[in-house]
């Protein structure tokens, strides 16, 4: 599931390779510069140059999950990395990871415990630092997604960054992990799941343009897509006309 992006950009890049400047870059850097993403064909697909003029506001949808939780995981792998594909440019995305956790200050630093124990805390934290040091949101989620895909979680940080952000140092993301600047921003976390109103009991717990409802968040978990193309109040794009682009998600 995890190569599904790199799949379709090299099937496109196959199909569309006979005119124009030569392909002839690896598949994991087609959309990393314009250059390459045009010389392959490929920046229609590359979410990062696929931008149209907005003329609304995008629909903003907040993830409030745990890394481990399994519903947690199906909802972002099945439902809201793919739609995001798709929709990237109607769509603001807030993830984030702390859900159900716990902490409770000691000696001046806080301490985490995750309902699905230590593993559960170490890929909130990672994914944490992932979503605050690689700033760009086109870079930290697709790494976010890989992990959640595999099978284990924590375990393939490394590979997933080769993948989807190669020009990230494995030893940068550690040091937030285990460092000051992650108890930080976990304590972040903590405050804006506190922050909720009405507060989460249960997750994944998910915002649709700051608002929960029993009805968003059911509508959410079950036919994203077509939510965020209804949602949208700008002029829909190609993807929310195209009758078969839903069932190519699926
Ligand atoms: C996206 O959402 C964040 C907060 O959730 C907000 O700060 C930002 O302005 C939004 N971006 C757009 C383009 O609406
Ligand atoms: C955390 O605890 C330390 C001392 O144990 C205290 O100085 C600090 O104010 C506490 N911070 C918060 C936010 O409660």
């Amino acid at each position: 599931m995890h190569c599904w992006l790199l799949a379709a950009l090299a099937l496109w890049a196959v199909s569309g390779g006979d005119s124009l400047p030569a392909c002839n870059y690896p598949p994991k850097l087609l959309c990393s510069s314009w250059k390459m993403a045009v010389a392959c064909q490929v920046e229609k697909v590359c979410p990062k140059f696929y931008h149209r003029p907005q003329a609304a506001n995008p629909v903003s949808l907040s993830l409030y999950y745990e890394s481990l939780c399994p519903g947690c995981r199906n909802f972002l792998v099945t439902q809201l990395f793919p739609t995001w594909v798709m929709l990237s440019d109607i769509m603001n995305i807030t993830l984030v990871p702390y859900g159900n956790a716990q902490e409770k200050n000691v000696s001046g630093k806080w301490q985490f415990k995750c309902q699905h124990g230590e593993p559960e805390c170490k890929g909130n934290m990672i994914e944490t630092c992932l979503l605050y040091q690689l700033k760009d949101f086109f870079q930290s989620f697709p790494v976010i997604f890989c992990m959640e895909s595999a099978g284990s979680v924590v375990e393939n940080l490394e590979a997933c960054l080769q993948l989807y952000a190669p020009t990230v140092q494995l030893a940068e993301i550690k040091s937030c992990v285990t460092g000051d600047l992650g108890n930080k921003l976990m304590h972040h976390n903590a405050q804006l799941t506190d922050a909720l109103s009405p507060p989460h009991n249960y997750v994944p717990w998910i915002l649709v343009n700051g608002k929960h409802t029993d009805a968003l968040q059911t509508r959410a978990q079950t036919a994203l897509f077509r939510m965020v193309c209804e949602m949208y109040t700008g002029e829909k794009p190609d993807a929310c006309k195209d009758a078969g682009a839903e069932s190519q998600l699926l």
